[in-house]
């Protein structure tokens, strides 16, 4: 008879003979590492919630300004108010609709401790030089990857390059069926106290080391984990997640290809060396060339049955019966909340005690952003990615080309 492993006798499993783990969420986190390269993953329940594990974990609180961007969806924006952090909004290159690293310098004070850029519509913002200028300030970059999952800079894989990455699973180039996010990071510090933003305590006090998170393990639990079966259906998606976006980055280069011989439509412009994963497929519109405002060219697109959107302006609206204008009103820091800076009744984040410099946001403070919101329109995802092809992306030139061969007939008197 064989000792007991606990009086010291050799345990039936181990090495080597582990039984597998049937545990999605482990196994979603494992082959998040893998795929991108980083050191540590953790699939969450949303990508905002990624985001917000983020913020936490690089301690942004009340007082702290967060530079981000208002050109972008607002879960980003949200993220940073739900910490109590101030967020500072820098500027976009109008060519990648992704951060302006330039007024980015030109933003930090003392008071910044993050920098929360966006990979907007599936092209990476530049986060080298972000990084290059968060360590010399000794802040940490917060990724919003939400938007571009399997992106890549320079052959690496996002998730493996800022200090931290927010992925989302909601609709996104990787997807499940109950939505979900992840973050990862290649420090092990920042990977501990984001578990602390709403993982399970169980899980904080099984994964963590740092006595200082140990010690507030029973904080977590506020439900920000991954349900299994999202995190399985995930995982499935994650095997073919760049043949996927392979053949929707060649579907795009097909429209490219097309649009440019147009006159008074600039379509999407790719960085040398970044991998553009089309989330949306977002071209500029020349009102003043085609003598039509932007909103009436997607308005006949619309009616030829090509789902096209003002993404900033119309607040993502989808086409679908339930669904209507959001009338967001343009960039973010033109929106109700920052007009007003009294989302609590109380005046906080903006105003509190511990806010140095009360922000202001003005019209004319982010002159790209707010002239992109007036130009842009945005094909999605969903249109782009297979089973779509060639033929598909035809159909879309042929609609596009049918409305501009009428334009004479939409000009408004
Ligand atoms: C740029 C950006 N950030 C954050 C999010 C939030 O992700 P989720 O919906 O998974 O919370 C989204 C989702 O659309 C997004 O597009």
């Amino acid at each position: 008879m064989s000792k007991l492993a606990l009086f010291g006798g050799a345990k039936t499993l181990g090495d080597g003979r582990d039984l597998k783990s049937s545990w999605p969420q482990k196994g979603m986190d494992e082959a998040l590492c893998e795929y991108t390269g980083a050191k540590y993953a953790r699939c969450v329940s949303s990508g905002t919630a990624a985001l917000i594990s983020g913020l936490f974990a690089a301690g942004c609180g009340p007082g702290d300004e967060v530079l981000t961007v208002a050109y972008t969806w607002v879960a980003t924006v949200a993220a940073i108010l739900r910490v109590n952090a101030v967020p500072i909004f820098v500027d976009i290159d109008p060519q990648t609709f992704c951060m302006d690293a330039e007024d980015a310098r030109r933003k930090i004070t003392p008071q910044t401790k993050a920098i929360l850029p966006v990979d907007f519509y599936g092209h990476p913002a530049p986060i080298p030089e972000l990084m290059e200028l968060a360590e010399q300030h000794g802040i940490v970059v917060i990724e919003d990857a939400c938007q571009a999952s399997t992106g890549e800079i320079n052959g690496v894989k996002l998730g493996n390059i800022a200090h931290f990455t927010a992925f989302s699973w909601s609709g996104k180039p990787i997807y499940s069926n109950t939505g979900g996010g992840a973050y990862l990071t290649n420090d092990r510090s920042l990977y501990e106290r984001a578990l602390l933003a709403g993982q399970h305590p169980t899980v904080i006090q099984g994964v963590a080391t740092d006595p200082e998170v140990l010690k507030y393990a029973s904080m977590g639990g506020t439900g920000d984990n991954m349900r299994a079966v999202g995190a399985g259906s995930a995982m499935e998606q994650l095997l073919d997640a760049d043949v996927r976006t392979n053949a929707r980055i060649r579907n795009c280069a097909y429209l490219t290809g097309k649009l440019s011989q147009l006159p008074g439509i600039t379509p999407p412009y790719v960085r040398p060396g970044y991998k553009h994963v089309y989330h949306y497929y977002t071209c500029q519109w020349d009102a003043d060339y085609w003598g039509i405002s932007r909103d009436r060219f997607c308005e006949a697109l619309n009616a030829e049955g090509v789902y096209a959107v003002a993404y900033i302006n119309d607040a993502n609206y989808q086409f679908t019966p339930e669904s209507k204008k959001l009338q967001a009103g343009g960039p973010i820091h033109l929106r109700t909340i920052f007009q007003e800076r009294n989302l609590y009744g109380r005046g906080c984040p903006f105003q509190c005690p511990h806010v140095k410099n009360p922000p202001v946001y003005r019209k004319g403070d982010l002159p790209v952003s707010e002239e992109m919101c007036e130009q842009e329109f945005s094909l999605a995802q969903g249109h782009l990615s297979p089973p779509c092809d060639e033929q598909d992306m035809q159909l879309m030139i042929d609609a596009i080309t049918k409305v501009l061969d009428n334009i004479d007939e939409l000009k408004e008197e």
